[in-house]
């Protein structure tokens, strides 16, 4: 662990590079990176927080806007977390967690009542996410036990079930 100095913090602009570099060397790819480009210039990053170490962005968690849509009714709005991404070489240190952690815990300070991610299974559950399965709830993408949710505000899907549909700037990501 060394998770001393590490800061917590709101994006702000001028970061937006820095959040680029650590979304394409942690999935070793650049379509996570556009993803979070594309959701910021859609205004659809709802939430998003760097983690800072001697000025140096090495984390990133994003959080973004879903439909969760049923047939019969309206549909109702929620928020996945996602894309999140730590440096390679910083990985294991507790960023990735404190990330969540502060994530969360803002998601609730702004009345969030439930919030989806769809990613590590043996990660996300570690902070009270569960399969969405339980609840009757499935995304446009899949994702099996993967799809998960956390409750946030106790008794918030019951009675809500349906596909939890992603902002269209995940559409393009390869
Ligand atoms: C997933 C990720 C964000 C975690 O960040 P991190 O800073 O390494 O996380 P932490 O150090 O807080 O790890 C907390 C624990 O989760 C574990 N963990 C990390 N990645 C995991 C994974 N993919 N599956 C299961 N457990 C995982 C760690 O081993 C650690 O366990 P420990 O406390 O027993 O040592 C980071 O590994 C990453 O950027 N990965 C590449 C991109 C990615 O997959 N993003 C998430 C997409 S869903």
């Amino acid at each position: 662990m060394n998770m001393t100095n590490v800061t917590i913090r709101e994006e702000r602009q001028g970061d937006e590079a820095a959040i680029r570099r650590v979304n394409e060397a942690a999935f070793g790819r650049p379509g996570e990176a556009g993803v979070v480009d594309a959701l910021r210039a859609a205004g659809q990053a709802t939430l998003s927080f760097v983690a800072e170490q001697a000025g140096e962005i090495v984390g990133h968690i994003l959080f973004s806007p879903v439909e969760v849509r049923r047939e019969d009714d309206a549909g109702w709005r929620a928020v996945a977390l996602g894309p999140m991404a730590v440096l390679p070489g910083r990985q294991g240190e507790g960023i990735g967690s404190a990330l969540v952690r502060e994530g969360l815990a803002r998601c609730r300070a702004l009345g969030e009542a439930v919030v989806f991610v769809l990613g590590h299974p043996g990660f996300y559950t570690r902070y009270g996410f569960v399969p969405a399965s339980r609840y009757g709830i499935d995304s446009e993408y899949g994702g099996g036990d993967a799809f998960m949710v956390a409750v946030l505000e106790e008794g918030a899907l019951q009675g809500r079930q349906g596909a939890v549909f992603y902002a269209p700037a995940f559409r393009d990501v390869t």
